[in-house]
């Protein structure tokens, strides 16, 4: 077995499947998310995330930027100080928004394409949070003042990207990252042991699945699936997690 990497016996499974479960975590989750198109959030009503939320294991609120505005046109953005392109979001319905929600027990969000890398490591660190606040930005952005003042009232603020790609606005990525740490949350996810055995847990990707039929079209489920020798299964499920690493993956075990 390559030493620097975690082994994957059993037991290891079944601890840290233990830890994701009884951690720091809270009862329930709340989190808040602002936002100019809160009808984008239906989709937190279906799946898990919705069964979460009826049970009450993640409590979550949809705010509307505008509602924070005080023009005739509930405006929310403006031209950018120093000319360029597009429009910046202006900071008084985003202070005025956080003003009426945030604590300093609250770690606050931006998504933007010029954040911090979001990965696995940062889902399971946000799932021990007892509040969450997303602030979907638009355009070209918010004014970073807003980041800037909202440092120094939240427990913590974190600027995150979901990959480099940009896209028209933060909602798609606060969906991701919701979804990403609702997961992540005792009781979400009915087997915890699921949690464990999946890509980037243990900082390699997953390796391959089938079921039913033992062959499909021509082609065959690997036979020592179907052989009942679990130690062979799991040394075979290991050798995929790392040749698949390896050829999709190579940063990740520090080749790329
Ligand atoms: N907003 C626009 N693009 C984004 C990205 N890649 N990640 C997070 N937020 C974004």
């Amino acid at each position: 077995m390559d030493e620097r990497l975690p082994d994957a016996s059993e037991a290891t499974c079944q601890r840290r499947a233990r830890t994701l479960c009884e951690s720091h975590y809270a009862e329930s989750v709340r989190i808040d998310i602002v936002t100019i198109f809160p009808e984008f959030f239906s989709v937190l009503d279906v799946s898990l995330l919705g069964t979460a939320r009826k049970s009450g294991l993640i409590d979550v609120a949809v705010h509307d930027l505008r509602d924070f505005t005080h023009d005739r046109h509930r405006t929310v953005d403006d031209t950018p100080s120093g000319g360029g392109a597009g429009m910046v979001m202006r900071p008084e319905p985003w202070g005025d928004a956080l003003d009426a929600i945030l604590t300093e027990q609250s770690t606050v969000i931006f998504p933007t394409p010029a954040g911090s890398l979001f990965v696995q490591k940062q889902a399971r660190e946000l799932a021990g949070r007892e509040h969450l606040i997303f602030c979907c930005g638009r355009y070209e952005g918010i004014d970073q003042r807003v980041i800037d003042y909202t440092r120094t009232r939240a427990a913590e603020v974190l600027e995150l990207s979901i990959g480099d790609y940009v896209l028209n606005g933060g909602e798609v990525a606060v969906v991701a990252v919701i979804e990403a740490v609702g997961r992540l949350i005792p009781g979400v996810v009915g087997n915890p042991d699921s949690l464990v055995e999946e890509s980037h847990e243990d900082g390699l990707l997953e390796y391959p699945s089938y079921t039913k039929p033992a062959e499909w079209r021509g082609l065959e489920t690997p036979a020592v699936l179907l052989g009942g020798n679990h130690a062979a299964i799991a040394a075979w499920r290991r050798e995929q997690q790392l040749e698949r690493t390896r050829r999709v993956r190579p940063e990740l075990l520090g080749e790329g």
